[in-house]
């Protein structure tokens, strides 16, 4: 029978928790979310399951990391049923925070992220992106001290990024990455595909299509430019906006040109109607 999780809402409820799930020294892993929960994250639950004893959630919409024009208000909010799979997954703890609580009035400090978060990938097209990301991840790290947090690959920028900042501001945290979830027609689990009409949706998985062939060009030999001007030539003629599609490289996000530059990370982001979609894979 799933026990159910303890819900903190506030700081002190938070610790009194904390002090319960760490009694015995028992490990912790944090799984950070904005709620909103599909497989992809079940996966990086049952991840952190097997890296630690005890798992915390986060369920948080983080204000500072969306800009005044994107979907703040509208962002799924989905409080009964994320319980629910977080009961049937055995989590430890649920940290509910609300905004006054992360950023109450006064408030006025922002960690100022460079390197990964600043080579040109999202950060182009979402300027206040990371550094509202690394504010609230090392506030989380901060507040619950988790041994490990488990972040998905599919925001791999992201990954990158708190990875880079836990190392550089020495929180004690080890950050573990968690392969994409997909559907079973290759589009990659987001909160954000409730937002796709059928006709969208149905388009949608163009974008999986096209990281693949593009790898498999790369990976017979043809010059990357070319395979990604294809890639992007596809996408645009299934009604997307496109972003960018690009070959970097899976540590440094550094830009490659060729096979021998490897790893080789393949990204990809791209619009249609309002919706915003990202994908990745290893090429
Ligand atoms: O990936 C997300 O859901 C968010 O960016 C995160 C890491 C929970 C920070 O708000």
């Amino acid at each position: 029978m799933p026990h159910s999780p303890l819900i903190a809402r506030t700081l002190p409820a938070l610790s009194k928790a904390l002090a319960r799930l760490r009694a015995r020294q028992s490990t912790l892993a944090l799984v950070p979310t904005m709620g909103a929960l599909h497989d992809g994250h079940i996966s990086l639950i049952r991840l952190a399951r097997r890296r630690a004893k005890r798992v915390a959630v986060s369920i948080f919409v983080n204000p500072t990391q969306f800009a005044p024009h994107e979907d703040l208000a509208s962002y799924p909010r989905t409080w009964k049923a994320d319980l629910a799979r977080l009961v049937a997954e055995g989590v430890d703890l649920v940290w509910n925070p609300g905004a006054d609580i992360m950023y109450p009035s006064g408030f006025a400090t922002r960690v100022a992220v460079e390197g990964p978060a600043t080579c040109g990938l999202e950060d182009r097209f979402r300027p206040h992106f990371f550094g509202g990301v690394a504010t609230v991840v090392a506030k989380l790290f901060t507040q619950i001290r988790p041994d490990v947090a488990v972040f998905g690959e599919k925001d791999f920028q992201q990954l990158k990024v708190v990875a880079r900042m836990a190392r550089d501001l020495d929180l004690g945290v080890k950050v573990v990455g968690a392969p994409i979830v997909r559907e079973r027609d290759g589009l990659a689990m987001s909160s954000r595909n409730v937002y796709l009409s059928d006709a969208e949706r149905a388009r949608a998985t163009v974008l999986h299509r096209v990281l693949k062939d593009t790898r498999a060009r790369m990976r017979a030999g043809a010059p990357f430019a070319t395979c990604l001007d294809a890639g992007a030539s596809a996408i645009a003629q299934a009604g997307f906006a496109l972003d960018y599609l690009e070959a970097r490289h899976a540590e440094t996000l550094a830009p490659v040109a060729a096979m021998d530059e490897a790893p080789v990370r393949l990204l990809v982001a791209a619009k249609i109607g309002t919706t915003r979609l990202i994908d990745n894979i290893k090429v």
